[in-house]
């Protein structure tokens, strides 16, 4: 009698530890499916964390589209031309190659109201992508 009970109790030990063994994986998994990392300073614009039209992401003349590209290399990056015109930024802005997201950020609310002095405003396409980043406080 005394065995028995003894031989259910570490049956349900053993239960109780497999569960216990397992179940962050069960989290890990049910993670990995559900969250898809918004874009940043490092984390690239992709069509499923920005999905719009893809088309609108490749502005029409620009050498570059959009998708696939950090804020840090579209600000920064010389060789990086996502506007019509085919400039980088830093064609325009001495600033721009030495910009980190916390000197970039608070930027933003001159870039969405500037007329570049009558050359006309920046990219709509842009000006949402930086405003959704800085809502977020300008993360990485
Ligand atoms: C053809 C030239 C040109 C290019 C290329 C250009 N800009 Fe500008 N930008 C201007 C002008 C002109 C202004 C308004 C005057 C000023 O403040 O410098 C301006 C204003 C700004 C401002 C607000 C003012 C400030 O200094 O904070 C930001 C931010 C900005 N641009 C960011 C960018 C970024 C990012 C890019 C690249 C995607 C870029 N610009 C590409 C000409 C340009």
């Amino acid at each position: 009698m005394k065995k028995s009970v003894f031989k259910n109790i570490t049956q349900i030990g053993v239960l109780a530890l497999v569960f216990v063994i397992t179940l962050p994986g069960f989290i890990m998994a049910g993670d990995s499916q559900t969250v898809v990392k918004k874009h940043g300073w490092k984390t690239p614009i992709t069509t499923e964390n920005w999905p719009v039209d893809p088309a609108k992401l490749h502005l029409a003349g620009a050498p570059h589209s959009l998708i696939g590209l950090t804020l840090e290399q579209i600000v920064t990056d010389p060789n990086i031309q996502i506007r019509p015109d085919a400039a980088s930024c830093m064609d325009c802005h001495d600033w721009a190659e030495e910009m980190t997201a916390e000197s970039f950020c608070p930027r933003i609310d001159d870039f969405i109201t500037t007329d570049q002095d009558g050359e006309g405003p920046k990219p709509q396409v842009l000006k949402d992508i930086l405003i959704d980043w800085k809502n977020r406080n300008c993360p990485d």
